[in-house]
């Protein structure tokens, strides 16, 4: 594996918002069928590294690299075609489209396919994250919960060899934890490697192989999710 040209490299990336340093001179690799997790305390940077890999925010420093190629700089719906997909914490549906009609958009412009086509495979993903009996309803009437389902399908739909994922089980209730770990099972299956950004403990042991975990923009440690988890430097920054 390690001889292996990672799928993704971060490497010395840095990012500032005026005087805060959000991401600091972060680097990890990513290899090809890897589950990542992505772990830190509230405002530590997780959703500004995403943010940075999908091309919306250029690194002030360091580079990012896809299958061995730098691609920072490149517009975000460049690297969407490469193929690296994300979802958003706050969800972003078209609120008066339905919920397959959402996910067929992104298919027509992740794959680059017409309306028949999108709608086709908009119909396979929704099966695949569970929401075929919502998929005539705007996404508008949708519950917060659902909508996280619906960010994941839209992801999905632009055919990603990488999925970056941030916070899809924020809100969800204890009951509903096993159905989103069956989902990521069957994205990692699909031969999808991604990357985890997530606060519920469960998921993150279950769902990825290795964690990093970052404070103030800065790796302060990684490994096995149980590893990670007793680290010292890893509970004072949670608690203090
Ligand atoms: N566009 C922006 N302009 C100014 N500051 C920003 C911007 N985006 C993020 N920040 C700041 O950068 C830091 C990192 O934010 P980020 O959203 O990446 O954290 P996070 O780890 O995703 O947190 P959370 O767990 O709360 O989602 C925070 O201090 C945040 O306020
Ligand atoms: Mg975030």
């Amino acid at each position: 594996m390690a001889s292996e040209t990672p799928i993704l490299s971060i490497v010395g990336v840095t990012k500032t918002f005026g005087g805060l340093v959000a991401v600091n001179d972060l680097s990890m690799d990513i290899h090809e069928g890897e589950a990542v997790g992505l772990m830190g305390p509230n405002g530590a940077g997780k959703t500004t590294i995403i943010t940075i890999i999908s091309g919306q925010y250029k690194p002030d420093r360091g580079m990012i690299k896809f299958k061995g190629n730098d691609i920072s700089g490149l517009p975000p719906h460049s690297i969407c075609h490469l193929g690296i997909s994300r979802t958003y914490q706050i969800p972003q549906p078209f609120g008066n489209l339905t919920a397959l009609q959402n996910i067929a958009v992104a298919a027509m412009y992740g794959k680059g396919v017409g309306k028949a086509a999108a709608e086709a495979e908009a119909s396979k993903i929704i099966d695949i994250v569970g929401l075929s009996d919502k998929r005539d309803v705007p996404a508008r009437d949708l519950m917060a919960i659902t909508l996280k389902r619906l960010e994941l399908a839209r992801a999905l739909a632009t055919n990603p060899k990488l999925l970056l994922i941030d916070e899809v089980a924020a809100g969800l209730i204890e009951t509903e934890i096993p159905r989103l770990l069956n989902i990521l099972k069957e994205v990692r299956s699909m031969g999808i490697t991604y990357i985890l950004i997530e606060h519920v403990l469960k998921v993150m042991m279950e769902a990825v192989d290795r964690v990093t975990v970052i404070d103030y923009g800065t790796k302060i440690a990684e490994g096995k999710p149980s590893e990670v988890m007793e680290d010292k430097k890893v509970i004072t920054a949670y608690f203090g």
